[in-house]
């Protein structure tokens, strides 16, 4: 039954399909563009699809600006010095990459309009003045970022990781070309899915999930949970990527229309210190949160369970302990690692599990409540 309020919110123009990159060059057209900047991962560069799309939109523009990046997950800092390469006056800005390269092209699209150094906006609703129209090409499935008003950056004074968010530069077109991510390596399409399936679960279970949210977290987790070890597998099946794609795209707006939960919170501390990329944080997480929550009662997951395509048990948390256990298996498979592998100490748990505790957002989101030593006992379950 639908017995309260709720909203809706997706603002990007997306085409999903092999060869929808080719439809850039028409937009560009349209919309009049003449000045154009492409902020460009260097990881994928070499994939002949990019460079192929990169230099018809050179033809096909007055002025081609490209500018590469190899951060990953990037500081404050960095991001100052990368807004001086960009001009106000660009028409448009294209970003080609994984989840950093996006949310720097999306910064940079406002920060080139908002002088103040890039740490006065961090935080949310921040930025007051429109900047330059961004257009998202990813070349990793799971980030969501394309459709996302989240930019997620770290500041390494204060040693904590808090984006800019605003919906002003949430793109005006996301390309989802299969093509574009069919090459890139295993371990970071590990990790871009498992991001992808904590966005889609966690949504899902999110005290802020709405009867709008849950559709969309319901076909991305039946989408990556089927897809994700078909890529790992088979990495150039067109097909099933595009189900990626689709996937994670259903899941960031499955996150932004619904919230998030524990998992996420746990990234970022380990991120900071540690550098753990978001994605296996998340994916070491996802599975110990979900249980935690389940053991608690939490037995919401259970409305997961008709996806898995198998039979389950027809008890309410049958049905959820279900869904974790194929969280078990996905995990293994992904080949997440275990704290102790990442460079963790068992002393440094203590001080994570604090920080991770003062994400409130998060953690207020997430089905039960959690308490420092909850927290404590999950990463000790991690290490
Ligand atoms: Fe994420």
């Amino acid at each position: 039954m639908i017995d309260s309020q709720f909203k809706v919110w997706l603002k990007t123009d997306t085409r999903i399909g092999v060869g929808v990159a080719d439809s850039l060059n028409a937009y560009v057209d349209a919309k009049g563009c003449d000045r154009v900047a492409v902020i460009l991962d260097s990881g994928p560069k070499t994939n002949s699809h990019v460079q192929g799309l990169v230099k018809s939109l050179a033809a096909a523009v007055d002025q081609l600006q490209v500018v590469e990046t190899s951060e990953i997950e990037p500081t404050y800092a960095y991001l100052d010095e990368f807004r001086g390469h960009f001009d106000p006056d660009l028409d448009l800005l294209v970003g080609i990459g994984g989840g950093s390269t996006l949310d720097l092209t999306k910064a940079v699209s406002v920060l080139v309009t908002n002088p103040k150094p890039a740490i006065a906006y961090r935080g949310f609703d921040l930025i007051k003045t429109p900047g330059i129209p961004v257009v998202a090409i990813p070349t990793t499935a799971g980030t969501g970022s394309e459709v996302t008003p989240n930019a997620v950056f770290t500041d390494s004074q204060e040693k904590r990781k808090l984006g800019i968010n605003t919906e002003l530069y949430v793109p005006v077109l996301a390309l989802l070309d299969p093509n574009f991510v069919a090459s890139c390596p295993r371990s970071v399409a590990a990790s871009s899915g498992m991001d992808a399936l904590v966005h889609s679960v966690e949504s899902f279970a999110s005290k802020g999930a709405t009867p709008a949210s849950r559709v969309f977290s319901r076909e991305a987790f039946r989408l990556v949970l089927r897809n994700l070890p078909v890529v790992l597998e088979r990495p150039d099946d067109l097909e099933a990527w595009m189900a990626m794609q689709f996937g994670a795209y259903l899941a960031g707006a499955g996150l932004m229309n619904g919230g998030g939960g524990l998992t996420g919170a746990l990234s970022y501390p380990l991120g900071v210190h540690f550098k753990v990329p978001h994605g296996v944080a998340g994916g070491i997480f996802l599975k110990l949160v979900s249980r935690h929550n389940v053991d608690r009662g939490a037995y919401v997951y259970g409305g997961l369970a008709d996806l898995l395509g198998e039979e389950v048990p027809p008890d309410e948390a049958g049905r959820a302990l279900a869904v974790c256990d194929a969280l078990d298996e996905i995990t293994v498979f992904a080949g997440m690692p275990r704290l102790s592998e990442l460079g963790v100490s068992e002393k440094d748990l203590d001080a994570l599990a604090e920080e991770t505790f003062q994400l409130s957002g998060a953690i207020e989101q997430n089905p039960v409540e959690i308490t420092t030593a909850d927290v404590r006992g999950i990463m000790e379950s991690a290490y």
